[in-house]
């Protein structure tokens, strides 16, 4: 009987790629894709970014343990990088620890069949040398992770120790495998790293990469992210002005807006420094949308920092962005500085902060209502015959559209608006002011 697997991914996309790669890997070895209640092998992709998504890991565990026929149990990830053999003695049902620049070793410490095996080498030799080449993806849009780490070292983080420094992936490599992705039937690419606009092999920097991947035949949009405002080049930007598939859309943390807090935080970057980016990129590209992550309850957080950062989400009239209450992490600076911020506090701070957030989103969504554009179908709806797709700017556009299927990219108009979604009217191919056009 074929062995199976099954890989849950936690965490960012960068994961997500890890784990589709991850399971390319074990198809080659023979495995077959089946169900978490049932795969011989289970995977877990695991995320160190906050206390919450590393303490996820261990009541799937648990889990995974009260199955009736218990499978073998691999933690891969960056849980795996951080606690290495600690996850082990906490927790004996499992097989394997791998770290994410060791998985294309997977294979080679299943095949050994012992317990208790820990590989949390962070070799120099790439591991995207040992891996096959990509298959079939699926649906229409995929992930190429070009860049992994980060030198930065912002007080709250943990990346910089477990995914270590900066590196970027070799150009041909990339534009080789973007060409393989496109010929397995990718129409949108999205370039992922860390700090993906620190990526640079010789001259070559993102928008360099960018560019050559725009001059593939076949491919409509391009995205990129996670990028850091320290990198936002002027070269960069000009790629949004002069790549039409570059898709006007970017993420750019900047995690508060008080300059006090900036400075603790060690970002490199200030209050003003961070909204000129935001100039310079809008003459770029009117219509970009923005979209950032912020971290409220900071230590030494004041009430006075906190309307800071609401009032940056006010200014830059983000289309999105993702908030989170601040976590020590073991290791990192701000785990051990004075002044934590009361839990009560932060819970109140993040309610707020999060309802400035949603403001800001519908009234961008707002301001597209009326507007024609592509979408790009990439899953179903709840209701009956409802598809959703994304728009240039990356909104959520839900659409009742017959004989058009995942995958595919069709136009809509924009008819409402909600604070995570639009609703899309398709635009017959009769169209008047299409056949017009
Ligand atoms: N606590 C809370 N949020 C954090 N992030 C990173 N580290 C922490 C932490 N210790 C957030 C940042 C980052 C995003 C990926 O996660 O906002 O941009
Ligand atoms: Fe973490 Fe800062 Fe590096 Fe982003 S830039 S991964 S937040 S240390």
């Amino acid at each position: 009987m074929t062995a199976t697997y099954h890989v849950k991914t936690f965490g960012c996309q960068m994961n997500v790629y890890d784990s589709e790669r991850i399971g390319e890997l074990l198809e080659t070895e023979g495995y077959a894709a089946a169900g978490i209640d049932s795969a011989d092998v289970v995977v877990l992709n695991t995320c160190h970014i906050r206390e919450k998504a590393a303490e996820k890991v261990y009541s799937d565990i648990g889990r995974l343990r009260a199955r009736p026929a218990v499978p073998r149990i691999v933690i891969a990830g960056c849980v795996a990088q951080a606690e290495g053999a600690e996850i082990i003695h906490r927790a004996p049902a499992v097989d394997v620890v791998v770290g994410p620049n060791a998985y294309h070793r997977l294979p080679a410490l299943l095949r050994a069949g012992g317990k208790a095996m820990v590989d949390t080498d962070m070799p120099a030799v790439s591991k995207f040398e040992a891996l096959p080449p990509r298959r079939a993806i699926s649906g229409a849009s995929a992930f190429l992770t070009v860049q992994e780490g980060c030198d930065k070292f912002c007080t709250f983080c943990v990346v910089p120790y477990t995914r270590g420094g900066e590196v970027s992936r070799p150009s041909v490599a990339l534009i080789a495998e973007a060409a393989a992705l496109i010929a397995a039937g990718a129409v949108e690419l999205t370039l992922l790293g860390q700090n993906v606009n620190a990526y640079r092999d010789g001259d070559v920097t993102l928008a360099g990469l960018i560019r050559a991947i725009a001059a593939l035949p076949g491919l409509a949009r391009l995205r990129y992210l996670t990028s850091h405002p320290r990198d936002m080049g002027d070269d960069l930007i000009a790629v949004h002005r002069d790549v039409a598939q570059l898709m006007p859309y970017l993420h750019l943390p900047v995690q508060s807006g008080s300059d006090r807090l900036l400075r603790a935080m060690n970002r490199a970057h200030t209050r003003d420094s961070y909204l000129r980016t935001l100039d310079k990129l809008r003459i770029a590209r009117p219509d970009v949308a923005l979209s950032g992550d912020f971290i409220v309850g900071f230590p030494g957080e004041t009430d006075a920092d906190f309307a800071a950062t609401v009032s940056i989400v006010r200014e830059v009239g983000y289309a999105a962005a993702y908030s989170f209450k601040y976590s020590p992490r073991p290791g990192t600076p701000a785990a051990g500085m004075a002044d934590h911020v009361p839990g009560p506090v932060k819970d109140a701070r993040l309610a707020e902060l999060q309802a400035t957030i949603a403001g800001s989103a519908l009234a961008f969504n707002r301001a597209s209502v009326g507007k024609r554009c592509d979408i790009l179908l990439d899953r179903a709806g709840r209701r009956q015959g409802q598809l959703i797709g994304k728009s240039p700017w990356l909104q959520s556009v839900f659409v009742v559209s017959p004989g058009a299927s995942i995958g595919d990219m069709i136009t809509v108009d924009l008819i409402d608006a909600q604070p995570n979604s639009l609703e899309g009217a398709p635009v017959p191919l009769t169209d008047p002011i299409r056949a017009a056009a």
